[in-house]
C-alpha cells in the first residue's frame, strides 16, 4: 500500500526578535499581562523595509526542508501552502513560492484554514499520494502576521499574541505493508463561529466597493477576535478531537511519543495537556519563542522536536492537534518510517 512519509522538515523565522517590553512602547501592555495570559515572551517580525511575504518565508523553509529530504524543486509533484497572511488578495502565496523555487509548471494549491492550515495540506497531501495523483509534495504553512495587526491598544488583544514565521515538509508515497504515515485523521469546521475571528476588510460581500477610506478609519481591516469565545472552543475541542483519532487508530495517548499541539496560547496547551493527561516530556511548545505563527506553528515545532532528538529516530509516532478561525479544528496521528 501507499503510505505517505515525511523525508525533510525545515523552518525559517525572521531575525528581528520582539520582545513583550518592546510592545509597551507602541501600546497599553505588560509582559507580566502577556506571559500570564499567553505564556509567550518574545516573537519575531519580518524587517521593517518590508517587502517580505509569506511566500519568502516559505521559500527559506522550503529550502532547508528540500535540501533534508535530498531532494531539487523539479522533483515536486505539487505545492501545497497554507496561511491567512498572503502575499497578495490574489493569487495564492503557492504561486509566488512555486516561481520563486524556480518552477514553470508544477501546480500549486493555496489553503486558508489558519491555524489547522496544516493539518488540512497533511490531509490533502495523503489523500493525493494514497490516491496516486502525487508523489512528492512539498506542504508549506508560512505567515506574515506583523504587517497585518493594529499597532495599537485597541488591537492589543490580537497583536500580542501573533508572530511571523514558516515551516515546510518533503513528503513522499511509499510502498509499504508497515503501519506507517497518517495512521488517524479528524478534521472539522463550524462557520458559526466565523466572525469570533477574522478579517474583515476587503470583501467581497461589501459592495459597491470593498474597501473604502471609510472601513480604514474604522479600523476594519485588522483581526477582530473574541478571545474568550475562541478560549473555550479550543480547551473543549482539541481534547475531544484528539481522542477522536487515538481511537480511530486503536492507541492511547501512551503510545504517542510526542504531541505537537498547535500554538496560540501556552494556557490553552496546558489545559490540553492536563485533560488528556499528557506527560511533559511528551508535549511540544515554543509559543514562549515565536507567538502564533498559524498556520506555521505545527512545522516549525515538528522541525525543532526533529533538531533537538526528541523522538525516537524510527518509528516514532506523533499527535498534532489544532484550532483557529473559521472555526476550524482538527487532530492526526503520524508514525514516521
Ligand atoms: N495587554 C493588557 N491588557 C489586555 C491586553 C493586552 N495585550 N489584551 C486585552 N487586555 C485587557 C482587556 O481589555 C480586558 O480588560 P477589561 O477587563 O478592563 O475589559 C482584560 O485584559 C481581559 O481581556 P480578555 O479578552 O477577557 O482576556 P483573556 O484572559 O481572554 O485573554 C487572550 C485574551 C489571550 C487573547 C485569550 O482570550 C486567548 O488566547 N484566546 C484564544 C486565542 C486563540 O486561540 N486564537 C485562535 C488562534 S489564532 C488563528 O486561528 C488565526
Amino acid at each position: 500500500m501507499t503510505k505517505m512519509v515525511i523525508k525533510g522538515t525545515g523552518r525559517y523565522l525572521p531575525e528581528r526578535v520582539v520582545t513583550n517590553d518592546d510592545l509597551t512602547k507602541i501600546m497599553d501592555t505588560t509582559d507580566e499581562w502577556i506571559q500570564q495570559r499567553t505564556g509567550i515572551e518574545e516573537r519575531r517580525w519580518v524587517p521593517e523595509e518590508g517587502n517580505v511575504g509569506a511566500s519568502d518565508l516559505g521559500l527559506e523553509a522550503s529550502k532547508i526542508a528540500l535540501s533534508r529530504a535530498g531532494w531539487e524543486p523539479k522533483d515536486l509533484d505539487l505545492i501545497i501552502f497554507g496561511t491567512l497572511s498572503p502575499d497578495l488578495f490574489f493569487p495564492g502565496s503557492g504561486c509566488l513560492l512555486q516561481s520563486k523555487l524556480g518552477l514553470k509548471s508544477t501546480p500549486a494549491l493555496d489553503i486558508r484554514q489558519q491555524c489547522t492550515g496544516f493539518l488540512y495540506g497533511m490531509e490533502i497531501a495523503d489523500a493525493y499520494i494514497k490516491s496516486g495523483y502525487a508523489s512528492r509534495i512539498l506542504l508549506v504553512g508560512a505567515e506574515v502576521h506583523s504587517t497585518g495587526i493594529e499597532m495599537a491598544t485597541r488591537g492589543r488583544d490580537v497583536t500580542v499574541i501573533f508572530g511571523d514565521g514558516a515551516g515546510a515538509v518533503c513528503l513522499e508515497g511509499v510502498e509499504t505493508d508497515e503501519n506507517v504515515g497518517v495512521l488517524a485523521t479528524s478534521l472539522h469546521a463550524q462557520g458559526d463561529h466565523a466572525e469570533a475571528l477574522m478579517v474583515e476588510i476587503p470583501a467581497s460581500r461589501i459592495s459597491p466597493t470593498r474597501v473604502t477610506h471609510e472601513h480604514l478609519d474604522e479600523g476594519r481591516q485588522w483581526p477582530k477576535m473574541d478571545g474568550r469565545n475562541i478560549f473555550k472552543l479550543a480547551v473543549k475541542r482539541l481534547p475531544e478531537v484528539s481522542q477522536t483519532v487515538l481511537d480511530k487508530a486503536g492507541l492511547t495517548i501512551d503510545d504517542i511519543d510526542m504531541v505537537i499541539p498547535h500554538q496560540a496560547n501556552l494556557r490553552i496547551n496546558q489545559f490540553f495537556q492536563k485533560s488528556m493527561n499528557i506527560p511533559d516530556e511528551k508535549i511540544f511548545n515554543n509559543i514562549q519563542k515565536y507567538g502564533n505563527t498559524t498556520a506555521g506553528t505545527i512545522p516549525i515545532a515538528l522541525d525543532e522536536v526533529i533538531e533537538q532528538k526528541l523522538i525516537p529516530e524510527e518509528k516514532s509516532t506523533l499527535l498534532f492537534a489544532g484550532l483557529g478561525a473559521g472555526v476550524t479544528w482538527g487532530a492526526m496521528i503520524f508514525r514516521f518510517m
